[in-house]
């Protein structure tokens, strides 16, 4: 099998092939010791690796390398079910210089699911970190990551390391400036200082402007632009980020009056985005809606994109695409739009069945970073990537989840909402909210420690408006009580009494909310095919009654009935013993 290993490739553009993977997890489970490969960037095994001795290796491969990094990725299978990368794990990315590192757990001799080790973005890395790890993922995600974004960001962390030694690992400091029209700037800031947090810059100063209307050329008045040049070269700053939108001209010209780059709030979210997505069809959108944004700002630059590109850190179209002009910018515009196409066509074809399985659909939504993914995973074990930053959930993730009165649902997580999310965004993520169209129940997550927890749900609820989700079943779920005394989360729940309070960390409340959730789901309906006999005129009555009657048929020993009743009487008649023949039907469409 060791042998055979040495002739398997990983395809085109994915980290791993889920045969491979299966190999691994046995061998490890065989030889009760870690077991990976080295591979190449076209996916080609360079070495089959079964001692972690890597030493010998790094001298041999540093020759060669020559600062490049190695190009190359490890996939390593754990001989137990917890994959998660350990030191040797670290050891290897570092000594090797590798794109990354994927980590497989396994269970008697087969995968369970895998994590990924990367290089830190530089300038992002939290606390000096120098490494990120993500995961679990579950195994069909080997078919869903594309592993050339990945590359690059082991690429991009290279040179950034390389190219600013002092720099590395410093967080880019930025300068926040919003416009104060009502005297409402505050709580945006607050969200603008965690989004720019989230892209990896390090908010170090803040510059309010108080005007009724923005400055059509330059956007600020002219003396504030004084301003925010002292406050920039007195902290110095790496870019300024703007609380609004910028029009194309007032971005050029600030930024030719500060020297340095301008972002506004579009391009960070845009940014962050970027840097988050994860499926094929999360990463399309982003593109398209980065592409978007860009093409009307090239107006009067040529070909001179070089800045543009740059969202924090070096994230952002890559360098490539920055250098082709309007005419093929708009052509990958129509390509992404015709292969958006024929994702969402796909996912269509996906839906169908699980609709046709009737099981009913909850989709968790809410402001980010409330605890949506945390809660999925606690509810699930489902593993979705949790972190503590703000947009950590690009991609609609969906669990089957069992309540406790044994009925099956779908339960699925969606990306979170901000204040004023830029419009181009809203177009380019309506797919991402599709699971919350389409939900018979909203669990509406709110950070119950956060002290504009109102503000976030109202937001939150204009949002489903908007989408045409705004009278959906809703659940309120607090969040967060761990972070709030036995009074507070008393107080709570007797002003909002048909809300549930739930600590995702410590699992309190969980069973309470799969109660809740039983509880609010719209009734069941089973359709049956059952004899009923002629003496049982009350039983006949209840079903003409409670359900709805498809067919009758007189036979001798009684009457044979097809028919769509509700969950509880269903269970009756199934005590009596009376269905011939029972077949499940939409919840829904029967009701
Ligand atoms: P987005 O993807 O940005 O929408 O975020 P999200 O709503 O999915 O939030 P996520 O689950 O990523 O959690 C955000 C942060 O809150 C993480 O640091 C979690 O560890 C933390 N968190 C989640 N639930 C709880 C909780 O019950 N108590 C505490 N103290 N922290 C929590």
């Amino acid at each position: 099998m060791l042998e055979a290993l040495e002739r398997r490739k990983a395809p085109a553009n994915r980290i791993a092939g889920a045969d491979l993977v299966e190999i691994l997890a046995h061998l490890a489970h065989a030889l009760r010791r870690e077991v990976g490969v080295l591979l190449d960037r076209n996916g080609t095994v360079a070495h089959v690796i079964v001692s972690r001795r890597w030493q010998p290796l790094a001298d041999e491969m540093g020759r060669r390398a020559g600062g490049r990094g190695s190009m190359l990725r490890y996939v390593e299978a754990h001989p137990h079910a917890d994959g998660r990368p350990d030191d040797g794990d670290h050891q290897v990315l570092q000594l090797l210089d590798l794109d990354l590192v994927v980590t497989v757990g396994t269970s008697r001799g087969r995968p369970t699911a895998f994590w990924l080790l990367e290089q830190a973005p530089a300038g992002s890395a939290r606390d000096g970190a120098r490494t990120v790890v993500e995961g679990p993922y579950s195994l069909e995600m080997l078919d869903e990551l594309d592993l050339q974004p990945l590359t690059r960001m082991a690429d991009a962390a290279r040179r950034r390391a390389g190219a600013r030694p002092t720099a590395a690992g410093r967080p880019e400091r930025a300068v926040l400036v919003a416009m104060d029209r009502s005297g409402d700037a505050a709580p945006s800031l607050d969200e603008l200082s965690s989004l720019a947090r989230t892209a990896g810059a390090d908010p170090v100063a803040t510059v309010i402007q108080r005007r009724t209307r923005p400055d059509p050329a330059r956007y600020l008045g002219k003396g504030k632009v004084e301003e925010v040049l002292r406050t920039t070269e007195a902290s110095t700053a790496d870019l300024v980020l703007v609380d609004d939108e910028l029009t194309p001209v007032q971005q050029r010209v600030l930024e030719g009056d500060l020297g340095v780059k301008v972002l506004d709030r579009t391009a960070l979210v845009l940014d962050i985005f970027a840097y988050r997505a994860r499926s094929r069809e999360g990463r399309l959108q982003v593109e398209l809606a980065q592409l978007n944004y860009l093409l009307p700002r090239l107006t009067g630059r040529g070909v001179l994109l070089s800045r543009l590109g740059g969202g924090i850190g070096t994230r952002g179209p890559g360098e490539t695409k920055l250098e082709v002009d309007r005419r093929r910018i708009r052509a990958r515009i129509t390509e992404l739009q015709r292969e958006i196409n024929a994702v969402q066509q796909h996912r269509g074809r996906q839906r169908r069945p699980r609709q046709d399985a009737a099981l009913p659909q909850v989709a968790l939504v809410g402001y980010t970073n409330t605890g949506k993914s945390t809660l999925l995973n606690a509810l699930t074990g489902a593993g979705v990537f949790v972190e503590d930053k703000l947009f950590a959930t690009l991609d609609p993730t969906v669990r089957r989840l069992v309540l406790p009165n044994r009925r099956p649902i779908v339960l699925a997580d969606t990306v979170g909402f901000i204040r004023r999310l830029p419009t181009q965004l809203i177009a380019a993520f309506r797919a991402t909210l599709e699971e919350v169209v389409h939900a018979d129940l909203l669990l509406h997550v709110a950070d119950a420690s956060h002290p504009d927890w109102p503000e976030q749900v109202r937001v939150v609820t204009e949002v489903l408006t908007s989408l045409g989700a705004g009278s959906h079943p809703t659940l309120l779920v607090f969040n967060k009580t761990d972070l709030l005394t036995a009074e507070q989360v008393r107080w709570l729940i007797i002003e909002h009494p048909d809300a549930v309070a739930v600590s995702a960390a410590r699992g309190d409340g969980l069973p309470e909310l799969l109660g809740a959730i039983g509880r609010r789901l719209p009734e069941p309906w089973v359709r049956l095919r059952l004899q009923v006999p002629y003496g049982d005129a009350r039983l006949m009555a209840q079903i003409h009654d409670q359900g709805r009657v498809l067919a009758e048929r007189y036979g001798e020993e009684g009457a044979w009935i097809e028919a769509e009743v509700p969950g509880p009487l269903a269970v009756r008649l199934w005590a009596l013993k009376i269905p011939a023949r029972e077949r499940r039907a939409r919840a829904k469409g029967s009701a």
